[in-house]
């Protein structure tokens, strides 16, 4: 089955069908993500904190989202492939902005862009839709406006803020957005906007309302033990067998467990004449 395509994603929100994303950012994982059938990939700048060890996604470039997104789309053929647009990449200017969301369909080989923002980037939204790029909004909250916000509290929490962001669906929707990300904001408003729009709404933190919703894939395979959001679903607890695996391994090599003959390479006859190897130098003769 080929990477399905946005009239495909939308008419399958059309026939009540939710669509499913998930975070994915190096081959390993996307491979898997797409055999167990989750058909729509997001390379989000949550890269910055799941992968490359920031706080936030402030310090993430578009040349770190153009290396993850190449990974992911090299390693998977039936997944529809989402490059977020990281902080500073689209707010110096619109034809820079334009010329960043091409490059992650040009360079990376993504097929849609997300980027955060809402009524006010009307323009860029339309100018990217013109250009042939599928452009997704990001609204809600915004973690590049961490700094700002003083964290990641919900938004729309009171009739003015939610009256702004139905607003901001509806004016990105008219520029031309085919999909909206909506994060952490009430059921209620969540719900509306999905009412209100055509075009699919995938949710987090945001309720069942919407037309599918979207994870992070440390979050979903518990990988941070230290980090459990209340919006997430954990379905594994992978961060507790790992250590444990990789701890298995550093005992065996300490204790010379490893590697055994069934891991090394015997020369045999075909060395014979070579010097024979000398007795392993035990730590005493290393002092
Ligand atoms: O970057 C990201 O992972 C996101 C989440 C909201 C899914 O945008």
């Amino acid at each position: 089955m080929p990477r399905p395509t946005i009239p495909q994603l939308q008419s399958r929100v059309t026939s009540g069908e939710p669509l499913v994303m998930l975070t994915a950012y190096d081959s390993t994982f996307a491979r898997l993500a797409e055999a167990a059938g989750i058909d729509f990939l997001l390379v989000g700048d949550s890269v910055g904190m799941t992968l490359l060890g920031h706080a936030s996604t402030v310090p993430v470039t578009m040349d770190d989202m153009l290396h993850h997104t190449r990974a992911v789309v090299r390693a998977t053929q039936n997944a529809h492939v989402v490059c977020d647009l990281p902080f500073m990449s689209y707010h110096c200017g619109e034809d820079e902005a334009v010329r960043n969301a091409g490059r992650a369909m040009q360079e990376a080989g993504a097929q849609s862009v997300k980027f955060e923002g809402g009524a006010r980037w009307s323009s860029f939204v339309t100018r990217c839709t013109d250009a042939g790029i599928p452009i997704m909004g990001h609204i809600g909250l915004r973690p590049q406006q961490s700094s700002l916000l003083g964290g990641y509290p919900a938004q729309g929490r009171t009739a003015e803020a939610a009256e702004q962001l139905l607003d901001d669906a509806l004016a990105l929707e008219a520029a031309g957005a085919w999909a909206l990300l909506l994060e952490k904001m009430p059921v209620e408003v969540a719900a509306a906007i999905t009412q209100h729009v055509r075009i699919p709404t995938i949710g987090i933190g945001s309720g069942p309302h919407c037309s599918g919703q979207v994870q992070v894939m440390h979050d979903v395979l518990g990988l941070d033990e230290n980090f459990r959001p209340r919006h997430s679903a954990q379905y594994a607890d992978l961060a507790a067998p790992i250590r444990e695996a990789f701890a298995r391994y550093a005992n065996d090599v300490k204790a010379r467990s490893f590697p055994t003959d069934k891991q090394s390479v015997n020369g045999g006859d075909a060395l014979a004449g070579f010097p024979m190897p000398r007795p392993p130098r035990s730590s005493s003769t290393l002092l």
